[in-house]
């Protein structure tokens, strides 16, 4: 039986229409077949034949013609009509959807197939910095890095996390001194109890203080020639840093564990040799002193060449030499097919250096894909970056801290929770709205952190549809049964038909999410099945159904409702409690 994509199933079916009739080849996917918008009395469309119309020196609705007359569709839908300037018109048979929704039931994949192909990515996210608080920017990376890993996974693919965490560099200089000055020592008993602070106080005596500059430059060189006095600093400062953010990544429910650091320090020992073989295929230059790449394609507004520096002219290396080593490693070292990298949208021009450098390198090849999924800023009420009240930046554990807080406030009312199913709830909703908020926006552009709205029931947010998940779980609980598998679906009433539609489009939104990197098209289409459920419910009564066949079949198509919410939400990193 037919689990798919029913578009793609259509569109293969075109694609042989138009071999038949035009001896063109097109693909599944070159015959884009798109759902219909409401009331257009249809349930999807073909809008192939204008841009083939040239191809074949026919005019669109001729073309639109010939596919209605060679298509070998009569299973899976109406007779076909063509519109408009050369639309095609596709009503999916009613017999059709009754089987596709009742082989659903079976299905624990809930018609999404497999990659054919699996691929191995390994996907950078997170990536705070050591000694620093992770900012918004860092929120954002984990929350998008998570759904896409999410998503990837479920499609099939093997992916590799890493964190490419900011713990190297001329700043420890001045860290761990000031970490001798407080007295540290490794092994001993001691944390930081705000990290930015405590960079804030290095940094100020590094300023101020000619003699602790001068203890804090030579302890870069101690710690890059491997000091092991100096490492054992280091990593007492790496540790404490790791345990704050682990903190958060906890709260948040994100997949990223102390395996996944691939720290700045991690390519260490790789950078020497990634820097030779660049300067071994002739790709570099001598610009003042420094080792640089000049990627072709880039340059500032007076039109000179911008460069990637390799090897900085006292020998030490910096950010992209780091970045040319970590293409070179998950493609070479791990064979990585996909590089993903999950950073702010200001990054965007350093990776594409990156990738063009690493493209001359013969690290990229026609078998890999290096892709930068950046994402805009949040914003405050007034439309600035994000800041506390007083003005300084936020800090995430308390940020998350406030999402449950206020999440636990709305549902201390449920008086038929215990404690500790309601802090499970209060969690659920708290930290679902804050990755909902995030997720369900386009994420290149900037959005406006509002509790108000992100925690409204009504509207496309996360606890709407926790809420009209729980609602539909209440129903299913309330028949006292459940639809089992093989049920029989029947569809008369045209909200039933609608909701059944709905349910069939979750492959292709999914791949949509997946292959584009947009959580927000799986958020928007999960919207409109607990709409198209609303809808349904109104109209198809459930525990008052006319007869038992009609009860069973409307049953399976709640049981339907809630698999696939559920499985959507999961895979945008959010938990569904069974109560709200
Ligand atoms: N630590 C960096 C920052 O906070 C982000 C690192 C992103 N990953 C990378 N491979 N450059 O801006």
């Amino acid at each position: 039986m037919f689990t798919g994509d029913v578009g793609l199933e259509l569109g293969g079916r075109v694609a042989a229409a138009l071999r038949t009739a035009l001896d063109v080849e097109i693909t599944a996917e070159q015959a884009l077949i798109r759902p219909s918008a409401a009331g257009r009395g249809a349930d999807y469309q073909c809008n192939a034949a204008m841009s083939l119309a040239k191809r074949v020196g026919r005019a669109p609705r001729e073309v639109a013609e010939l596919i209605v007359t060679h298509l070998d569709a009569a299973d899976l839908v109406e007779p076909p009509e063509v519109a408009g300037p050369g639309f095609v018109n596709f009503t999916l048979r009613r017999e059709w959807l009754q089987q596709w929704a009742t082989g659903l039931l079976a299905d624990p994949r809930l018609g999404v197939r497999s990659a054919p192909r699996p691929r191995r990515y390994a996907i950078d996210y997170g990536s705070p910095n050591v000694a620093k608080e992770m900012h918004v920017g860092h929120l954002r990376s984990s929350i998008i890095g998570d759904a896409i890993v999410r998503m990837l996974e479920f499609a099939g693919h093997e992916v590799i996390r890493h964190n490419h965490l900011g713990d190297w560099g001329t700043p420890f200089g001045m860290l761990i001194e000031h970490l001798v000055d407080e007295g540290w020592a490794a092994g001993g008993e001691h944390s930081i109890s705000d990290l930015n602070s405590f960079y804030q106080a290095a940094r100020k005596k590094f300023d101020a203080d000619q003699d602790f500059a001068e203890r804090a430059r030579r302890r870069v060189v101690a710690l890059q020639s491997g000091d092991e006095a100096t490492l054992g600093l280091w990593r007492e400062l790496v540790g404490e840093s790791e345990r704050h953010f682990a903190q958060v990544y906890q709260l948040l429910g994100v997949k990223l564990t102390a395996e996944d650091y691939y720290g700045e320090s991690f390519y260490n020992p790789f950078l020497a040799d990634t820097i030779a073989e660049l300067e071994a295929k002739g790709l570099t230059e001598l610009s003042d002193g420094a080792v640089c790449v000049f990627p072709p394609g880039f340059s500032n507004r007076e039109g000179d060449r911008l460069p990637l520096i390799a090897r900085k002219s006292d020998g030490g290396y910096g950010y992209a030499s780091t970045d040319l080593a970590t293409v070179r490693y998950w493609t070479r070292d791990r064979q990585a097919t996909d590089l993903l990298y999950v950073v702010g949208s200001p990054q965007a021009q350093h990776f594409q250096m990156v990738f063009k450098a690493s493209e001359q390198a013969g690290w990229l090849d026609q078998a890999h894909r290096a892709v930068h999924i950046g994402f805009g800023s949040v914003l405050g009420s007034d439309g600035q970056m994000l800041r506390t009240r007083a003005g300084s930046t936020i800090k995430l554990v308390d940020l998350l801290r406030e999402a449950v807080d206020r999440a636990a406030a709305v549902v201390a009312e449920r008086t038929e929770l215990d404690e500790r199913q309601r802090a499970e709830v209060a969690r659920a909703v708290g930290i679902g709205a804050v990755k909902y908020a995030d997720l369900s926006n386009d994420r290149v552009k900037d959005y406006v952190f509002a509790w108000d709205r992100m925690l409204a029931m009504e509207g496309n947010t996360s606890v709407y549809l926790q809420y009209a998940n729980t609602r539909v779980l209440s129903i299913i609980g309330r028949a006292g049964r459940s639809a089992p598998e093989g049920t029989e679906v029947v569809l008369h009433a045209a909200a039933e038909r609608a909701l059944v539609v709905k349910l069939l489009q979750l492959p292709a939104a999914l791949a949509a999410a997946t292959e584009e990197f947009a959580p927000h098209k799986l958020c928007t289409y999960l919207y409109e099945t607990a709409a198209a459920f609303s809808a349904f419910y109104e109209n198809c009564p459930i525990l008052k159904a006319p007869d038992d066949r009609t009860q069973l079949s409307r049953l399976a198509l709640a049981q339907l409702t809630s698999r696939v919410l559920t499985l959507g939400l999961a895979l945008l990193g959010i938990d569904t409690p069974e109560q709200l």
